[in-house]
């Protein structure tokens, strides 16, 4: 098989990529390791930029995010007690978020590449990109007992953090930067009425929580659990009770609480390769980047490289202009460490680390207190969890 663009991964970037790709007339073929059942069970992301939201609508796969999903112009960051508002749309000058689930996001996806006929190749194993350090890069994967070859000519590695594309560049031409946090979220999805309707960030001395949604009748809930606790630890009844102990008593009181219809720990971390790309082998989304997920930039990180390799693919194939290829990984990484940068500091600043001294307690304490006591501070905060420019 010959495609121009291969792909490692049917996640939202690796769909989205080839999505965009083929409006401009550009051929591709994505190489998904699971089942799309698999892909859309996971539960993931919520909270949406206007960068991405853009991207998925000149895919054309826009149309039910803008009907079904929520635009929120604010959030809230409860500690101490009570809750401060952060109003996005007047602090960024009339940015807001929306805020549509991953699930239906990457199902979205899924039908806007069915309706073009691309290809989307699940239960592919074994896949392996090979000799990107020339100019005829190829793939290799297996579906039961068939051996399958794709020729290309750029391979993008969209295949997510624990995948095969960064594990295949030589260690000696890349650098890893990482930060392991002491603590994962437990996260919960639960068929009741969500207790806000916008966001409650809390900070507590328990620990963090988070109350988010993803519609009029679903809830999302998080607290931050110690590593060593696993699932089964952690009964709806005890998740509940403990969600309700670190928000404020008049949040809590008005919870509406009921069964988990999904379950699951997702630990923390932070973490940046340097390049983006090797030959002509380019890594886009987790796999060239992970970071906690207290300030929802990991999806919208994903977007960011997306948009600069489309553009630079693009020019590529139609003004045979290499400019956006060579500067992809400059560009990328400029914007994802802003990412870190944000994802790092709202971790610290809500989380209790079972290491902390009093005198980080008081640090934590006055950032925050600095927060709510400065617009230029809340300014700051809010321009960036709308999203950066790309
Ligand atoms: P992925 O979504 O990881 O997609 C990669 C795809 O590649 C997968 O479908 C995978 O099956 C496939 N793949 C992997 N290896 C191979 C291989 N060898 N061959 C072929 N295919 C392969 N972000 C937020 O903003 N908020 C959140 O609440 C949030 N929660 C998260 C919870 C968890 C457990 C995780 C892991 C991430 C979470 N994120 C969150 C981050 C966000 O979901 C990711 O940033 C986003 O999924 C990145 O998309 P991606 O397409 O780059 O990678
Ligand atoms: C959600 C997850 C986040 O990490 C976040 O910061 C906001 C919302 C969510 O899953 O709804």
């Amino acid at each position: 098989m010959r495609t121009q663009v291969g792909i490692i991964g049917g996640g939202p970037s690796g769909l989205l990529l080839s999505q965009l790709l083929h409006l401009r007339g550009i051929d591709t073929v994505v190489l998904e390791k699971h089942s799309r059942d698999y892909v859309l069970r996971r539960i993931r992301a919520g909270v949406l930029e206007h960068g991405f939201a853009a991207l998925m609508r000149e895919a054309k796969v826009g149309e039910r995010m803008d009907r079904e999903g929520q635009i929120h112009e604010g959030f809230y960051i409860a500690h101490d007690g009570i809750k401060e508002r952060v109003n996005l749309k007047e602090l960024t000058g009339g940015n807001t978020v929306i805020v549509y689930g991953q699930t239906e996001l990457t199902r979205d996806l899924y039908e806007g590449r069915d309706r073009l006929d691309g290809i989307v190749i699940h239960n592919a194993e074994d896949v392996k990109p090979h000799d990107f350090d020339t100019s005829r890069p190829y793939l290799t994967y297996r579906q039961g007992v068939d051996a399958v070859r794709v020729d290309c000519d750029y391979i993008i590695g969209c295949d997510g953090f624990h995948g095969v594309s960064r594990q295949s560049i030589p260690k000696d031409k890349m650098r890893e930067y990482e930060r392991v946090y002491p603590f994962g979220w437990l996260g919960v999805l639960s068929r009741t009425r969500p207790v806000s309707p916008e966001l409650i960030y809390a900070t507590h001395e328990r620990g963090f929580a988070l109350c988010s949604l993803r519609s009029p009748t679903l809830s999302r809930y998080y607290i931050q659990v110690p590593l060593t606790d696993s699932v089964e630890d952690w009964s709806d009844a005890k998740f509940f009770e403990e969600l309700q102990r670190r928000l404020p008593e008049d949040v809590a009181a008005a919870m509406i609480t009921g069964p988990s219809i999904e379950k699951s720990i997702a630990p923390l971390r932070s973490f940046v390769v340097e390049p983006m790309r090797f030959g002509r082998l380019f890594l886009a989304g987790d796999a060239a980047h992970i970071v906690p997920p207290t300030g929802a930039r990991g999806l919208n990180s994903a977007a960011s490289d997306i948009y600069y390799l489309y553009h630079a693919l693009v020019d590529h194939y139609t003004k045979r202009d290499d400019a956006g290829l060579e500067s992809y990984s400059r560009r990328a990484l400029a914007r994802v460490w802003k990412g870190q940068r944000f994802s790092w500091w709202m971790t610290a600043l809500l989380h209790r680390f079972p290491d902390s001294s009093a005198y980080d307690r008081r640090l934590q304490e006055t950032d925050l207190a600095y927060l709510f006591s400065s617009q230029k501070a809340l300014a700051s905060l809010a321009e960036n969890y709308v999203g950066l420019p790309f």
